[in-house]
């Protein structure tokens, strides 16, 4: 008997390579999974254009047509809720999310996040990283909670920083591998495989 896919909505404010990961995992039958929305609060972000060429349903939400944050995440639950999603993947969406929105789907928002957090939470981090001389960076998917780029840790990978690096070679080399992590936390989400001990994410007993 053929299980129910899971549902996903992805939040993207561009480029969309994140998003085209999962569109590929989901496509290879490696995720059991369909994209039910993908949401953008900008325009003429190129990963609008990934999602209508893999005919997925899209939004473009403006933020400028709501006159305050909570409307605009009101607005934006609402369709979530509409489409019953069970998990938020952002993915390279660039606003910070309120209590409110956060609240409506406990523990069920997940990023991705281009360094090894805690260290480099926020923006521009593949850039600090380097410029604070560390020997290893790498990406995190994590859970979303209301501390920016603090909630727990589901997977992460380590990217070694080699002395020609610069921003671009080092932010090339960590793309790469949260193509592989991210849709690798959804399947575990997706799979009941991973539960948490406080901020602790751990392989499910009976998963394996
Ligand atoms: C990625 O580096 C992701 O880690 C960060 O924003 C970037 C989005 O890239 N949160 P893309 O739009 O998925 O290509």
């Amino acid at each position: 008997m053929p299980s129910e896919k899971f549902k996903l909505a992805v939040l993207v404010s561009g480029r969309g390579s994140n998003l085209q990961a999962i569109i590929d995992s989901i496509e290879k039958n490696y995720l059991n999974a369909e994209i039910s929305l993908v949401m953008s609060n900008v325009k003429d972000a190129y990963a609008l254009e990934r999602a209508t060429k893999h005919g997925l349903e899209c939004v473009f939400l403006d933020p400028k047509a709501f006159s305050n944050r909570n409307d605009y995440e009101q607005k934006m639950i609402d369709l979530l809720q509409s489409k019953s999603i069970e998990l938020v993947c952002l993915a390279g969406f660039m606003r910070i999310l309120g209590k409110k929105f956060i609240e409506a789907f406990p523990g069920k928002i997940i990023n991705i996040h281009p360094s090894l957090l805690p260290a480099f939470p926020g923006l521009n981090v593949q850039k600090r990283a380097l410029e604070h001389g560390a020997k290893y960076s790498g990406c995190t998917v994590h859970i979303v909670n209301e501390e920016v780029d603090g909630g727990p840790i589901i997977l992460q990978s380590v990217v070694p920083i080699k002395d020609e690096d610069d921003t671009q070679s080092l932010s090339e080399r960590i793309l790469e591998q949260e193509h592989i992590i991210y849709p690798e936390a959804i399947k575990l989400i997706i799979e009941n495989k991973i539960e948490f001990s406080g901020r602790r994410a751990l392989r499910n007993k009976q998963g394996n």
